[in-house]
C-alpha cells in the first residue's frame, strides 16, 4: 500500500480564509486513480484549519472559554473541506469516505493515540478508502490539541503494510538553503539523517526552512529499510502521477530512518 497526503498548501489557498483549489484536487485524484495503485490519502487542513487555529491558539490546548466556539468551528470547516475532497474522489471514481480524526482517536499531550482503528481498517477490507486529515482533536491532558494530516501518516504507516509514503506539497523538495534567499542552493535528490543534521545547523531560523526541515524528520522517523518517505510537489502539472507510475521526477527522497 502506498500512503499519500495532500498537504493543505495543495488543496486550499492558505492565504484565503476556506478557499478550496477545486481544480486541483479534482486533477490530484485523477492522477491517483490513473496509477491503479493501491493507495490510502490523507489531508491537511491548510486555510480551513490553520487560521482559526491560530487565531485562538488551538495548538496550545484548552486556556479560555473563548477558544470553544473557534475549536467547533475549526471542525466544522474541515468536515467541509474534507467532504469537498471526497466529493472530487468519488468524482474520479475512488470509493471513498471522510472520517474525522477526532471521531475514533483522541491524543494525549499532543500524542496521537490511535488504538482503536478496527472502523478504519474494517473500511479499507471492504475496498472503500477511509479519507482522515489534519483536525482540531481531543486531548486527555490538554482538553484538546491539533491532530495534524503528518501525525496521521505515522499512524497509518504502522497499521498497514506500507511500501512508500508519499507528502504532496507546493514546493519541490528539501533545498541546502532558502531557494528564494539563496541563488546557489541546491535541491536535495535524497536525504538521510546525517544530510539533514548538516541543513538544520547551517539554516537560519526561517519559517519556510524550518517548515520543510521538520516535515523532513518526521518522513525519516517513518522511512525504513524497504519503505521510502518522498515529497513531491502537487502544483506542477502531472508529478504526483508521474511519480506514483515509477517515473524518475524532481522530489526528495528521505531515507534510512532516524539512525
Ligand atoms: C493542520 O493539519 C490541522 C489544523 C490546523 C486544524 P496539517 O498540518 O496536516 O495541515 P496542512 O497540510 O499544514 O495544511
Amino acid at each position: 500500500m502506498i500512503i499519500i497526503k495532500l498537504g493543505g498548501s495543495v488543496i486550499t489557498d492558505k492565504s484565503q480564509y476556506r478557499k478550496f483549489n477545486r481544480e486541483r484536487v479534482s486533477d490530484l485524484c485523477r492522477q491517483i486513480k490513473d496509477s491503479g495503485l493501491d493507495v490510502l490519502v490523507v489531508h491537511g487542513a491548510g486555510s480551513f484549519g490553520h487560521v482559526l487555529a491560530k487565531q485562538y491558539g488551538l495548538q496550545n490546548g484548552f486556556s479560555s472559554e473563548g477558544q470553544i466556539m473557534a475549536a467547533a468551528q475549526v471542525q466544522y470547516d474541515t468536515r467541509d473541506l474534507s467532504q469537498m475532497v471526497v466529493r472530487e474522489m468519488i468524482d474520479a471514481g475512488i470509493p471513498a469516505v471522510s472520517v474525522a480524526p477526532g471521531s475514533c482517536f483522541v491524543m494525549d499531550g499532543g500524542r496521537l493515540m490511535a488504538n482503536d482503528t478496527e472502523a478504519i481498517e474494517r473500511l479499507c477490507r471492504l475496498g472503500i478508502m477511509p479519507v482522515t486529515f489534519g483536525d482540531v482533536v481531543t486531548d486527555r491532558s490538554k482538553g484538546f490539541g491539533i491532530c495534524s494530516g503528518d501525525q496521521l501518516m505515522e499512524v497509518l504507516a504502522d497499521l498497514f503494510d506500507v511500501k512508500k509514503a508519499i507528502f504532496v506539497s507546493d514546493i519541490d523538495g528539501l533545498y541546502t538553503a532558502d531557494p528564494k534567499k539563496d541563488k546557489k542552493a541546491r535541491l536535495l535528490g535524497c536525504v538521510d539523517l546525517e544530510t539533514l543534521q548538516k541543513i538544520k545547523s547551517e539554516s537560519s531560523v526561517d519559517d519556510v526552512t524550518g517548515g520543510v526541515v521538520s516535515k523532513m524528520e518526521a518522513m525519516l522517523r517513518m522511512s525504513t529499510e524497504d519503505r521510502d518517505c518522498i515529497l513531491v510537489n502537487g502544483t506542477v502539472d502531472g508529478r504526483l502521477g508521474a511519480l506514483l507510475r515509477g517515473e524518475t521526477v524532481t522530489c526528495t527522497i528521505a531515507r534510512g530512518g532516524m539512525k
